[in-house]
């Protein structure tokens, strides 16, 4: 896509201040746990991989893949499974991670399958809020920007075609 088409809703810089805020706050809520990251792919993995280098925490990174987009810049509000994880859950603190929460039905899938591998404890975590849309009501621990109703990307997220994911600041279609 063209960068005449964006506009910058949130900076590379105040991503990187407030993700390194998270970080913080995990640390302390973490401390002495060898815990589980999980990014949800593919949108979290930028937003993960900066996190947990903010994070002084004993973790391993495991990996989901959900789909639901397709090509479009509507939710499809159809769930798909893409990739699943290797090590088991049972008896482990898991940190879910994931860029945005639109309607809310992929994180609402994902939680329901970590949760049926009993894991000790699960907690969510999410970039961007676009509250508005959300459809069914999911249970997040935090989430560090709220998104108005706009198709967004960059920083991990795409535009249509899959393309844009690799620039720095969260940007969205100009009105
Ligand atoms: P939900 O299931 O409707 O909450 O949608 C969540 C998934 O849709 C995210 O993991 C993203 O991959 C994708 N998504 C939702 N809104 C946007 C957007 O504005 N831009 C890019 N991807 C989005």
């Amino acid at each position: 896509m063209n960068d005449t088409d964006w506009e910058v809703l949130i900076s590379a810089d105040r991503i990187q201040e407030g993700i390194r805020k998270l970080g913080a706050e995990l640390t302390e809520i973490y401390s002495g746990k060898k815990i589980i990251v999980i990014p949800l792919l593919r949108g979290g993995f930028m937003f993960a991989a900066d996190l947990v280098r903010y994070m002084d925490v004993d973790l391993q990174i495991e990996f989901l893949g959900a789909a639901s987009y397709g090509e479009q810049t509507q939710s499809s509000g159809e769930v798909r499974l893409t990739l699943d994880t290797t090590l088991p859950l049972s008896g482990r603190d898991v940190l879910l991670v994931e860029d945005i929460i639109d309607t809310g039905l992929t994180l609402a899938y994902i939680q329901k399958l970590i949760k049926s591998r009993n894991p000790t404890s699960l907690r969510t975590i999410v970039l961007l809020d676009k509250e508005i849309r959300r459809k069914v009501a999911v249970e997040v621990n935090e989430c560090i920007f709220s998104v108005p109703d706009r198709f967004v990307f960059g920083y991990g997220l795409d535009s249509p075609g899959g393309f844009d994911r690799n620039l720095p600041d969260i940007v969205a279609l100009k009105e």
